[in-house]
């Protein structure tokens, strides 16, 4: 047995640590080498100050706290005092975050880094760290320093961090995983995965979102753990009173992000990986996908159907079969022989054509993407220098490396010609990367990774994203500027930047639509709030009832699309039978109905950050019942839905937050901060409007834009107290909102004593073609008759049905009826 003690003693000798001189000659050397265990932070021993950052070291390791904010600090760790470079897909590059000030206090036992909102405490004799708030309130802290194992076979680290979880701590966030919104009491890897037909808590799946919110009784704070390698969470599982974060290789690197509210900390992780851009306004209409819609016939087939049935819809999705032989960038002409004059009459009857495109590139000498790809040396290769190639849908394939820039830029180009053939919009797919048979890429292909090279291991993650980034960037140059629509299946933190996403193939259930309730939201509150699922089920035939119960549910989905495989029956609203088309035709004008309102929380979502679905624990954190609520939401800062999720359903328990709610299909109005029960029929859901809101509407189109707006429909519901309302609105189609081309009105509604006012902020420079709104009120009191607008007395009118409305100019300031 080797001497323990000495091969310790030996062990920091060679490490440098002490002088060389008792240095001795051992027989096999390789036992003195230091076994690889867990290290962990020791003492700390000194710090300095670099800018906005603190380095404190044990002697060795160094941990970086920077301040990035009053809320945002970083923490990093340099196992041997070497940090690695500062480089992140996911934190946007022109950040603008300054803490108003910052300040280190050295106590006896412990140094504090201060900001007006966060004290970061370093505890000198163990390196736990922990966070507060300024008056010596503890919200999170280490339970263990952080610690690491050397990876003999890959170089670097393991990395590891153990925080304390409260006894009554509840965990919110990580992306699409498949879980109830409550993540406590277990344990999640990040690896992005193509994961077919995939189950409830089946882990991991298609996106990688290292972010999660921790509440206790009134405070929420926020870890993002930005690392591109595989990933792994434990919320209380293992051990009851802890949580911890780990991963395969890279830096430890978390950003704290403090609250109070969740409300706080979502905003705020916007602040770091940025928020969607303004959709065109056609992509938050109702989408209509298949695998695949071939040939040509039967696509224009299908949007004929929209059109005689009078059944709103704004696109039509290729699926692969339009490709020739799956190559991306060709079209099948046997299938479309002239596709630029296909794409051109459906445009001209209102509707867009998105393409899929996926990352593998069938290997043909004679494919000009294949040819340009291999000349520049663009596809990802093995670490023996061989060629990555796998099998996809068109056969042998070989991948693009989209973390060179150059790369990126050269596949943004790719699509020239689709965009001249007028197709509006891409649908990247298979970018976990998949592959058949193996799943995805073996660790060992390489990756040019901006300049700061890795393996697989590293770049896995990021593959999808990066794909999708430079789709985005071509589409903007092709496009001259319109807002591109794109949409990724795989995805890592701050891809919101350049993509909506939708939730993969799921299966036709009714389990899995309550796995779709429970994803979009918790995809909201990861930072992708333009998020879907494929409506009615991908794999699997839904009946009637659970297709339209699903439309219902995709109304109020970020993004609204039905989508299904190949070998599934048609999936069009109206192949389930009248009674069932009826219904979908309902739900689909509601949602055309509630455009301006929904364009409108896209915009509160892009500008002031805030996700589109909330569920209940972020609307009332301070009740601990709501962390466990799952099935309602609120759809905005006015709507509040909850979708029925069983077959046979007549009612169901809803719980309504404070303040008075309408019934959108009735007269019933609801007090809120309690549960309701609710009738469910078939053509109804429940959907509520919240007291003192003002909800701008469109009349029914059959796509966006189809008709002019007039006068625009604002309805008003009476709610005591004084309530805030917003209605966004641009010309839907480029980027001159960032030179402040758009229209913000911010409506102040107060409810007293039977008295309704209404004051108008407008904010921005765009001029609308109407000069009127059309002003309904719900729930006025009977009392109240006259109407003041800026100081004149106005008159009622009256509209075809006979209920009455007021007419004013739209740029009132102030309505008063008494
Ligand atoms: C993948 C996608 C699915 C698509 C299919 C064929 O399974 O997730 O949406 O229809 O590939 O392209």
């Amino acid at each position: 047995m080797p001497d323990l003690e000495k091969k310790e003693e030996f062990a920091v000798d060679i490490l440098g640590e002490e002088s060389l001189d008792n240095i001795h000659h051992v027989n096999n050397p390789v036992l003195d080498v230091p076994a690889i265990e867990k290290n962990y932070l020791s003492q700390v021993r000194s710090y300095s100050k670099e800018g906005n950052a603190y380095v404190f070291t044990d002697g060795k390791a160094k941990v970086e706290v920077r301040i990035f904010s009053d809320e945002i600090i970083r923490v990093r760790l340099a196992p041997q005092g070497t940090f690695l470079d500062d480089f992140s897909y996911a934190v946007k590059t022109d950040l603008h975050l300054h803490p108003t000030s910052f300040s280190l206090e050295e106590l006896e036992d412990a140094y504090l880094v201060k900001t007006a909102a966060t004290t970061c405490r370093i505890q000198k004799d163990n390196f736990f760290i922990s966070f507060g708030d300024t008056k010596g309130k503890t919200i999170n802290r280490d339970h263990a320093p952080m610690h690491w194992e050397e990876s003999p076979d890959f170089g670097g680290y393991y990395v590891y961090c153990t925080k304390e979880a409260q006894s009554d701590e509840a965990f919110f966030g990580l992306g699409d995983k498949s879980t109830n919104l409550n993540l406590r009491g277990r344990r999640f890897s990040n690896w992005n995965s193509d994961t077919y037909g995939f189950g409830f808590n089946q882990d991991p799946l298609y996106k990688t979102i290292p972010f999660y919110i921790g509440v206790t009784d009134s405070d929420a704070y926020g870890i993002f753990f930005d690392n591109t390698f595989k990933t792994f969470f434990d919320f209380a599982a293992e051990q009851n009173n802890q949580t911890s974060f780990w991963s395969e290789g890279g830096e430890l690197q978390y950003y704290y992000i403090q609250g109070p509210l969740m409300m706080d900390v979502i905003k705020r992780y916007h602040e770091l990986t940025g928020t969607h851009y303004m959709p065109p306004l056609w992509a938050i209409g109702y989408h209509q996908c298949r695998w695949s819609y071939y040939p040509e016939a039967n696509v224009r087939e299908v949007a004929e159907q929209f059109r005689k049935r009078s059944i709103p819809c704004d696109a039509i999705y290729l699926d692969i079969d339009y490709m020739d032989g799956y190559r991306c960038f060709t079209w099948n002409k046997r299938y479309f022989p002239d596709p630029k004059k296909m794409i051109a009459d459906l445009a001209a009857d209102g509707f867009k054509t998105v393409v899929m495109i996926d990352p593998g590139i069938k290997v043909d000498e004679d494919y000009w993407v294949f040819q340009e790809g291999k000349e520049n040396k663009y596809f990802c290769r093995r670490g023996d220098d061989y060629f990555m190639e796998g099998y996809v849908w068109p056969g042998r394939c070989q991948f693009p490396d989209y973390t060179n820039p150059k790369v990126r830029e050269w596949w943004g180009t790719l699509y020239e010609g689709l965009v001249e053939d007028g197709v509006a919009g891409v649908w990247n797919d298979m970018n976990e990367p998949a592959v058949f048979g193996r799943g995805t890429f073996p660790d060992d292909v390489r990756h040019h990774f901006d300049g700061i090279r890795g393996s697989h291991r590293k770049a896995h993650n990021v593959y999808g994203m990066q794909m999708v980034r430079s789709t985005y960037d071509g589409l903007k140059k092709l496009q001259k500027n319109k807002r591109p629509f794109t949409i990724t299946r795989a995805a890592y933190a701050g891809t919101q930047r350049y993509s909506s996403v939708w939730t993969g193939d799921n299966i036709a259930t009714w389990e899995h639509l309550r796995i779709g309730l429970l994803q979009l939201q918790r995809l909201s509150m990861s930072g992708l709030s333009f998020c879907g699922t494929d409506i009615g089920g991908f794999t699997g035939e839904p009946d009637g009832e659970l297709y339209t119960r699903w439309m219902q549910f995709g109304v109020f989905s970020p993004f609204m699309r039905v989508h299904s495989a190949g070998d599934t029956r048609d999936r069009e609203p109206w192949s389930f039978g009248p009674e069932w088309e009826a219904i979908c035709k309902k739900f689909i004008e509601l949602r055309y109905k509630l455009l301006p309102y929904i364009y409108t929380i896209f915009w509160r979502q892009h500008k002031y950050r805030e996700p589109i679905l909330r569920p209940i624990s972020l609307l009332e954190q301070h009740k601990p019942k709501n962390l466990l609520r799952e099935e309602e939401f609120g759809f905005g800062d006015q709507i509040l839905v909850s979708p029925v999720i069983n077959p046979g359903q007549t009612s169901k328990v809803v719980y309504l937050p404070e303040g008075s709610w309408y019934y959108y299909f009735g007269e019933k109005v609801f007090e809120g901060g309690q549960e309701h029960l609710i009738d469910t029929p078939l053509d109804e859901m429940p959907v509520f409007v919240k007291g003192g809101s003002v909800i701008p509407e469109y009349p029914v189109m059959q796509y966006t834009f189809e008709k002019n707006i007039d006068a625009l429909k604002l309805n008003i519901y009476y709610g005591e107290g004084t309530h805030d309302s917003y209605v966004y609105i641009d010309h839907g189609e480029t980027f001159a909102y960032e030179q402040s081309v758009y229209n913000e009105k911010h409506f102040i509604v107060e409810c007293q004593n039977n008295v309704l006012s209404v004051r108008q902020h407008i904010e921005g420079l765009y001029n609308e073609r109407f000069d009127t709104y059309k002003l309904y009120f719900f729930g006025l009191p009977a009392e109240s008759k006259s109407v003041h607008v800026d100081g004149d007395t106005v008159a009622w009118s009256y509209d075809e049905e006979g209920t009455p409305y007021i007419s004013v100019e739209k740029e009132f300031r102030k309505l008063i009826i008494d």
